[in-house]
């Protein structure tokens, strides 16, 4: 007999239960799987044309809105039993499923198939309120100005906080941090259908179209000195405007920049030629930190400072600056950089990092293996990206040029 599956999220809102939910559909899908989500925030939003954003609607003692809720989610349920029924091989059910007694309820429905609950938890204050900004800037919340609509949302949160518990006496459990896609705890009591394949998807980083671009030319650049701040020059400004006419043929909703002038200089031109695009800039993708050299030119850093000049030579990943980083201790932020940049996305959209020439390396190398001593002399050049997509069963990264 053909295995069927039912998947049931579960999670407060905001912390990656749809962007979780979509990439186990999207590679399922990839893997010959008929595969469906039932999502009851789009549903209700398809159903109800009242505004139900507001925060009042998710009060539990809000009879009314409860029942409403409950309805949505009993017409997705019979949804999903009667996809699974007509030839569906898998089905998501999205939702916060945050209480225990709704989940009792939900396992008790879908009883002539396995039943998978995946938690999907983050905790990390700066990201989620990164992510709640970008849930608010939709048109369902336009009513309200983007303050209030996160304060609302967060209200959100809060209701649903009452009622939540994670899971705990359900059969077969995964629960997994977003943010560092790491299963946190794993309890499988049953035989669970394409279990080898799911449990590899959410623990895997995927992007399908990220461009890696460094940033364009600087006076630093020209005098070839390292680190500051420095402003693109003229040449370097023409590359941001070359970049931004590429784009302006692509749909880019997101780039991330380091909270270096010359990354965000490089990524305006894109943003200007997107209907609707966001630069959010991330420290974590900032330019190695060369301590005592920063601002010296590598001339001078070979006549006053030999000893730097030639301990760095032989072994350049592991060598750090006197007071700053190497390329061995930037590992640590540039991950957690990555790891932002994917829960903040819609990884089947195209992501932009506009980023520096040591940091571009390391982000390039978490994707793509390198020997740790070949890392530091990757190719980065101003004049092309690369083009990165990498998933379970394709990795590509295309080195292109853009003018
Ligand atoms: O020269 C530009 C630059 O981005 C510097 O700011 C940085 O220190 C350097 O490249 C990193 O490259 P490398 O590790 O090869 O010196």
């Amino acid at each position: 007999m053909e295995q069927k599956l039912y998947i049931v999220m579960v999670g407060l809102p905001a912390r990656g239960k749809s962007t979780t939910a979509n990439k186990v559909r999207d590679d399922l899908k990839k893997d010959s799987v008929r595969v469906k989500i039932f999502n009851n925030g789009d549903l209700r939003r398809k159903l109800i044309t009242n505004n139900t954003s507001y925060a009042e609607f998710y009060d539990p003692k809000n009879q009314e809105s409860a029942d409403i809720r409950e309805r949505i989610s009993l017409i997705n349920l019979h949804s999903a039993k009667s996809y699974l029924r007509r030839g569906g091989q898998v089905a998501i059910l999205d939702a916060t499923n945050a209480s225990g007694s709704r989940r009792e309820w939900i396992a008790s429905q879908l009883d002539e198939h396995p039943v998978l609950f995946i938690e999907c938890i983050n905790n990390n204050e700066e990201i989620l309120e990164a992510s709640i900004r970008r849930k608010v800037d939709t048109p369902e919340f336009a009513y309200l100005g983007l303050d209030e609509a996160v304060k609302n949302f967060k209200k959100r949160i809060s209701y649903y906080l009452n009622i939540y518990t994670p899971l705990k006496q359900e059969r077969n459990i995964i629960r997994l941090d977003t943010l560092n896609k790491k299963v946190v705890h794993e309890e499988i009591k049953d035989t669970i259908p394409y279990y080898d394949q799911i449990r590899d998807f959410l623990v895997t980083d995927s992007v399908r179209h990220l461009y890696l671009v460094r940033h364009g030319e600087t006076y630093f650049n020209i005098e070839n000195r390292i680190g500051g701040d420095s402003d693109l020059t003229e040449k370097g400004q023409d590359q941001a405007n070359a970049l931004g006419r590429f784009f302006a043929k692509k749909e880019v909703p997101l780039i991330f920049t380091s909270s270096l002038k010359r990354t965000r200089q490089t990524a305006e031109p894109i943003a200007k030629g997107q209907k609707k695009c966001t630069i959010i800039p991330l420290p974590e993708f900032n330019e190695i930190d060369s301590g005592v050299c920063e601002c010296m030119s590598y001339d001078e850093i070979r006549k006053n400072m030999p000893d730097i000049d030639r301990a760095r030579k032989v072994d350049k990943y592991n060598y750090v600056y006197p007071n700053g980083e190497g390329y061995v201790t930037m590992k640590e932020r540039i991950t957690r950089g990555i790891n932002k940049v994917l829960y903040l996305s819609d990884i089947s959209r195209n992501i932009v990092i506009v980023g520096h020439r040591a940091a571009n390396r390391m982000i390039l190398s978490h994707f793509l293996f390198r020997r740790e001593e070949d890392v530091p002399y990757i190719y980065i050049p101003q004049n092309k990206f690369y083009y990165i997509s990498v998933t379970q069963n394709k990795k590509l990264f295309q080195l292109m040029k853009y003018r």
